[in-house]
C-alpha cells in the first residue's frame, strides 16, 4: 500500500499546505466520497420513501442499500438494527430518552467513565435527574486505563446501563470493552458503546462483542458531516418508543392518537441527510477496499513514530498509556506552562492543524487536574513526514513562548 497513493485520494491534502492532525475532530474525505455525493444531486436526488416515481425509488433503494451495507459492516443480525441520525450525539441522545427515561426509576444506577465526551455524559446527566437514578464513574489508573477492578468495583446489581467509548477522544486509551459488556451483562445492565474513536481505525463485530446499542458518527470515518449511526438489538429497538416525531416514522394518525411505523423508521422522524447516506456508504466502499489491516499497519508505524518523537521533547507533558496494544491515534500533550491554544496558534501558522480545549471532556480535564490539552490525532493518511513537521512546529512554539515560562 503506498501511502503517497492515498493521499492523492485526498483532494484538500493536494489543494493545500496543510499538515492535518485532527481527524479525531472530523477526517478528511476521499474524491469517491464527494464523487458519489455528487453523483446522488446530478442523477436521483429526491426524497426517499415518500414518491411512488422511479427517481425517488432510486433515491429509497440507494438509502436503503446503505443500511444493508452497514449492518454487513458491523455484523448486524438485520438491517432493521441500524438507525441513521444527525450524529454519534444525537445517537446517545437516542437511547437516553427512548430507552433511560422509560426503564430507569430511583435507586438504578448508570456507569460511565471519566474519559467520556459530553455527548456521552450530559444526556446520562439528564436521565438521572429525572428518574432519580444515580450516575457513577469508572476512573483511570495512572496509565490513563480503567483497570479490571474498577470496572467490578462500579459495575454492580443496581446498574441497569453502562455507556462507555471505546477509545477515548482525548486520551487514546483503547478500552476493554469485551470485559465491561461481559461483566455488565453478568450484573444485568445493557452496553452502550461509543464506537466514534475506534470505527475509523478498526474493524467493529456487533454480534462478537454483543453489545446491546453502538454508536458512531460518519464525519470521523470519511463520510460527510452530519450522519450518524445507532446500532441497537431489535428487541431492545422494538420495545422503545420514538424519540422524534414527525413525518415518515408512523403508521397510523388519528386526531388524538398515533401507532408508530414498524423499525428502523419509527426512529428516522423527517426527511433524511439522504446525501449524508449515500457518502457514508461510499466511505465504507473506501475502508474496506484498503482493509482494516492496512490501516492499522499504516497508522501504528506514524502513532509509534510520533511518540517516540515526542517523547524526546522534554519540555511536553504526554497524557497516554504507555501500553501501546491499549492505545490509538490520538495523542494529547501540553508544552508545560504554555497555553494550548497559543501553541496551537503558532502551529497554524505553518499549516499545522490540530485540536487544543477541553475536547468536550471537561470530567477528564479536572480529574487530570488541567483545563486543556493540544491534541495531535492521525488517520492513514498522515505521512512521517506530518510527524516531523509537528516537531518542528512544536520547537518553534517552544523557543517563542520559553521565555515566559515560569
Ligand atoms: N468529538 C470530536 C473531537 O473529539 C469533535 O474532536
Amino acid at each position: 500500500m503506498n501511502i503517497e497513493e492515498i493521499k492523492k485520494d485526498f483532494p484538500i491534502l493536494q489543494n493545500k499546505e496543510i499538515t492535518y492532525l485532527d481527524s479525531g475532530a472530523t477526517t478528511q474525505k476521499p474524491i469517491q466520497v464527494i464523487k458519489a455525493v455528487e453523483e446522488f444531486y446530478e442523477k436521483y436526488n429526491a426524497n426517499p420513501h415518500r414518491g411512488a416515481y422511479s427517481l425517488s425509488i432510486e433515491a429509497t433503494e440507494a438509502y436503503e442499500n446503505t443500511r444493508k451495507k452497514i449492518a454487513k459492516f458491523i455484523n448486524a443480525k438485520q438491517p432493521e438494527e441500524i438507525v441513521f441520525s444527525k450524529n454519534a450525539t444525537e445517537s446517545l441522545n437516542l437511547i437516553a430518552y427512548s430507552y433511560g427515561i422509560e426503564n430507569l426509576k430511583k435507586d438504578n444506577e448508570i456507569v460511565i467513565s471519566i474519559m467520556e465526551h459530553h455527548s456521552n455524559l450530559v444526556p446520562w446527566q439528564k436521565v438521572c435527574k429525572q428518574t432519580g437514578a444515580k450516575l457513577n464513574y469508572m476512573y483511570i489508573n495512572n496509565e490513563f486505563e480503567i483497570t479490571e477492578e474498577e470496572i467490578e468495583s462500579k459495575i454492580t446489581d443496581k446498574t441497569k446501563i453502562v455507556s462507555i467509548t471505546h477509545v477515548s477522544n482525548v486520551l487514546g486509551t483503547i478500552n476493554n470493552i469485551e470485559k465491561i459488556i461481559k461483566y455488565a451483562h453478568k450484573k444485568g445492565a445493557i452496553v452502550i458503546v461509543d464506537a466514534s474513536q475506534s470505527i475509523p481505525h478498526m474493524k467493529i463485530d456487533v454480534e462478537k462483542l454483543c453489545c446491546d446499542f453502538l454508536i458512531f458518527s460518519g464525519h470521523k470515518m470519511l463520510a460527510p458531516l452530519g450522519i450518524g449511526v445507532l446500532y441497537g438489538k431489535k428487541e431492545l429497538l422494538n420495545k422503545m418508543t420514538p424519540f422524534l416525531m414527525g413525518g415518515d416514522m408512523i403508521e397510523y394518525v388519528y386526531e388524538q392518537e398515533t401507532t408508530f411505523a414498524p423499525l428502523p423508521n419509527k426512529f428516522e422522524a423527517g426527511t433524511q441527510n439522504i446525501e449524508g447516506v449515500i457518502g457514508l456508504g461510499a466511505a465504507i466502499d473506501y475502508i474496506e477496499n484498503i482493509g482494516y489491516d492496512n490501516i492499522k499497519k499504516i497508522e501504528k508505524e506514524i502513532v509509534e513514530y510520533a511518540k517516540q518523537e515526542l517523547s524526546k521533547l522534554d519540555y511536553l507533558e504526554l497524557y497516554m498509556t504507555p501500553n501501546s496494544s491499549n492505545h490509538s491515534g490520538v495523542i494529547s500533550f501540553n508544552i508545560k506552562g504554555i497555553h494550548p491554544h497559543d501553541v496551537s496558534s503558532i502551529l497554524d501558522s505553518k499549516g499545522i492543524c490540530i485540536r487544543s480545549g477541553n475536547h468536550c471532556a471537561q470530567p477528564l480535564m479536572r480529574f487530570l487536574g488541567i483545563d486543556s490539552t493540544c491534541r495531535a490525532s492521525f488517520y492513514f493518511y498522515n505521512t512521517k513526514d506530518d510527524v516531523d513537521k509537528l516537531i518542528e512546529g512544536l520547537n518553534k512554539a517552544y523557543e517563542m513562548f520559553r521565555k515566559y515560562i515560569s
